[in-house]
């Protein structure tokens, strides 16, 4: 792989996508700028977000699209931060013209997708990952601390679950086609974390959709995302995770995830998480804020695998994982039947 970057501020970066519904073109350059990197260049069709993006860079490059970037530009690393029906495409045309690129989560939508990507990859010789900040989140750093004392005893299972009673947005995350579908965005985010709790390969994955009933209501139609969607991942080790998105629940659960073991559990929200633990009939429950997140350890890593060659934490096949899963249970609630997992 080209790794031979002599000094991190080579790398220099083009983002493509400089939205505004979080401003997240502006978070990214902040961030690889703080890691060393140069940015130089974002592409975004929409002018006016264009212009904000020259405003908050002042000299940066701007494109309208990603073709012009890529012919009349030097950047060597482009992050795609466009509409997930986007990333699979758009990175199989910056591998191609041979930059090293860092996809917005979701990696792709498909199993299939994230193969090519990874694939082309490989042939140009180039690096691809996928922006899975949340990784050094708190909540899931100190959850790890917890079981790995063995505090919780030998985990059983987890459940992730987001909830609420809301049609779905007329922006592009309530169409199905172009976002993947409803466990697509914050889905992914819940199962990145259980994948690093459950160190086991995955089995087999079971779907489960309800749709239309916000679609009568949406600008989105018969292509709005799903009322409310599941997957049950089954582990080798025995471990199973569920994960439950919905926009019909009119009484959401205490917690956005919980780790069970045979002696505790660990249930976190976005700011505080709770430990209960069970010694004999004593049962002692211990609530904290979750510590700060560490995101900036994503980059970090960036750079330090472009520059020296450091091993990369969010590898494609690791962030092929999670796509694996949601495109098992999409394909499983389709036909109604457990799907096995494939391993490449
Ligand atoms: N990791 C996180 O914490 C986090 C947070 C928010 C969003 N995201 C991800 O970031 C991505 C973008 O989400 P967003 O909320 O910023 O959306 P957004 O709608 O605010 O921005 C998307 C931008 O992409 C542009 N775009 C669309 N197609 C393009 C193309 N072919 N080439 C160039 N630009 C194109 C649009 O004009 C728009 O400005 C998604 O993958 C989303 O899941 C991640």
């Amino acid at each position: 792989m080209k790794t031979a970057f002599k000094k991190v501020s080579d790398i220099k970066v083009g983002v493509v996508g400089y939205g505004g519904a979080f401003n997240m073109g502006r978070m990214h350059l902040q961030d690889m700028a703080k890691a060393g990197m140069t940015p130089c260049a974002v592409a975004e069709p929409d002018a006016a977000r264009l212009a904000i993006a020259a405003q908050e860079f002042p000299g940066i490059q701007t494109y309208a699209n990603v073709d012009e970037m890529l012919k009349k530009s030097d950047v060597n690393l482009v992050v795609l931060i466009t509409p997930h029906n986007t990333h699979a495409p758009l990175a199989l045309k910056c591998l191609k013209a041979g930059r090293h690129v860092v996809c917005e989560k979701p990696f792709a939508i498909t199993t299939e997708e994230c193969d090519a990507m990874i694939a082309a990859a490989k042939k140009a010789g180039v690096m691809v990952s996928t922006f899975h900040n949340r990784h050094w989140d708190g909540s899931i750093m100190r959850a790890l601390e917890v079981v790995r004392s063995g505090m919780l005893g030998e985990i059983v299972r987890i459940e992730a679950h987001m909830g609420g009673w809301s049609k779905p947005g007329d922006w592009w995350r309530g169409s199905k086609s172009i976002s993947g579908g409803i466990l697509y965005d914050w889905g992914v985010h819940l199962l990145e974390y259980a994948l690093q709790v459950v160190d086991s390969d995955v089995v087999e994955v079971t779907g489960f959709a309800k749709a239309g009933y916000w679609s009568a209501q949406s600008k989105w139609g018969q292509d709005t995302v799903e009322d409310e969607a599941q997957a049950v991942i089954r582990f080798k080790s025995g471990v199973w995770v569920t994960l439950t998105i919905s926009h019909i629940d009119p009484n959401p659960k205490r917690g956005m995830m919980e780790i069970t073991g045979t002696k505790g559990s660990f249930l976190w929200e976005y700011d505080h998480h709770e430990i209960t633990v069970k010694q004999g009939e004593v049962t002692t429950v211990t609530k904290a804020k979750n510590p700060p997140e560490q995101w900036a350890k994503y980059y970090e890593n960036i750079a330090a695998h472009l520059s020296k060659g450091e091993r990369l934490v969010i590898s494609p096949e690791w962030a092929r994982r999670t796509i694996h899963i949601l495109d098992l249970a999409g394909q499983s609630a389709r036909v109604g039947r457990t799907i096995k997992a494939k391993y490449a």
